[in-house]
């Protein structure tokens, strides 16, 4: 129904809640994501609607609608496939249900820290992978964007090792391997929409969640989650996608035009995202009497090894976990 009325809505209504409006241009991109408006990803995002622009003539036009407005990242994809939304920008959990190879961005702990992601997502190999493997299922991957490492965060409790987890109603990302990951901590899993995050928590459907720092600033889950615990179990980025129609269907230059503006976003974006951590968690700290925390790693890195040993294991995982662990 929600997915009915947002194809009724871009149809009859497609200037509304836009942004970037002009009606010189003569393609027009809708593009979708979940972030709020001072959120780094939306910032990059315009930057890319932008470089989009100057890069045409004027000829594409990129309208962005912010905030989950067309809905979760799980039905936004699924507009994204039948091509009532043309660009869409999801965290890479969100395309686990779509396409295996991307849960290997859930599995805890699968790179060492930022620099080894960044260059294995700077290898084309794996990208080409990554992006064109959905093409049959109707959308390509364009770029990620930094979306920092995830931290677990509770209500009430301090946690300082893997056992400290033990029973805690976590929220994770409606993706399995992130299911996998709370219950080897010991905690149990409640997977949700981001959108319904901030009331679980304050009713306490749930006691705890995890994510990099913008949620507690820019979604206000500070308010409500006083702790902070630096587990950094993830590295899951956010990736823009593209309705594989509409991009083959462009001239080669307009193709060429997406391309760049996607790779000059991720590198805008950079900048961007490590200047508004180091703001929020001032934030968080100071305004919001959020407590942040140094937790025992290496307990948590155990705690999931035997996570790794199926992924490396199993049919449908195997290959892209030896392509990322380069083994
Ligand atoms: C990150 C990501 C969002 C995602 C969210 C989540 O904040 O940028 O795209 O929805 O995590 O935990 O669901």
């Amino acid at each position: 129904m929600k997915k009915l009325i947002a194809i009724l809505f871009l149809s009859l209504f497609p200037l509304i809640g836009c942004q970037n409006l002009t009606d010189s241009n003569e393609i027009e991109l809708k593009l979708a994501h979940n972030p709020t408006l001072d959120h780094p990803v939306h910032l990059s995002l315009v930057e890319f609607g932008r470089l989009v622009e100057e890069k045409s003539g004027n000829q594409i036009n990129v309208n962005i609608y912010p905030n989950a407005q067309l809905g979760s990242e799980r039905e936004v994809l699924e507009l994204t496939q039948t091509g009532a939304v043309d660009v869409a920008k999801v965290s890479a959990s969100a395309l686990e249900g779509f396409e295996p190879d991307y849960s290997i961005f859930s599995l805890p702990y699968v790179f060492e820290d930022y620099e080894e992601f960044q260059e294995k997502m700077n290898n084309k190999e794996i990208t080409d992978k990554l992006y064109l493997q959905t093409e049959e299922i109707g959308f390509v991957g364009l770029t990620y964007f930094n979306a920092g490492e995830r931290h677990l965060y509770t209500k009430n409790r301090e946690v300082l090792q893997v056992d400290d987890v033990n029973g805690l109603k976590v929220r994770v990302q409606p993706s399995e391997t992130s299911v996998n990951m709370i219950e080897a901590f010991g905690g149990l899993p409640t997977p949700m929409a981001y959108g319904e995050v901030y009331t679980a928590l304050q009713s306490g459907v749930i006691d705890a969640a995890e994510n990099n720092e913008t949620a507690l600033v820019g979604n206000n889950h500070g308010e409500v989650a006083k702790y902070y615990m630096y587990t950094g179990h993830q590295i899951v980025p956010d990736m823009l996608v593209m309705n594989a129609k509409r991009l083959n269907n462009l001239s080669e230059e307009h193709r060429k035009t997406i391309h760049e503006a996607a790779q000059e976003a991720t590198e805008y974006h950079e900048e961007v995202w490590r200047k508004t951590i180091a703001e929020q968690t001032e934030t968080a700290k100071n305004e919001m009497g959020v407590k942040f925390i140094e937790v025992d790693k290496s307990s948590f890195i155990d705690a999931v090894q035997p996570l790794h040993k199926n992924y490396a294991a199993n049919e449908q995982t195997k290959e892209i976990y030896q392509l990322m662990k380069g083994e």
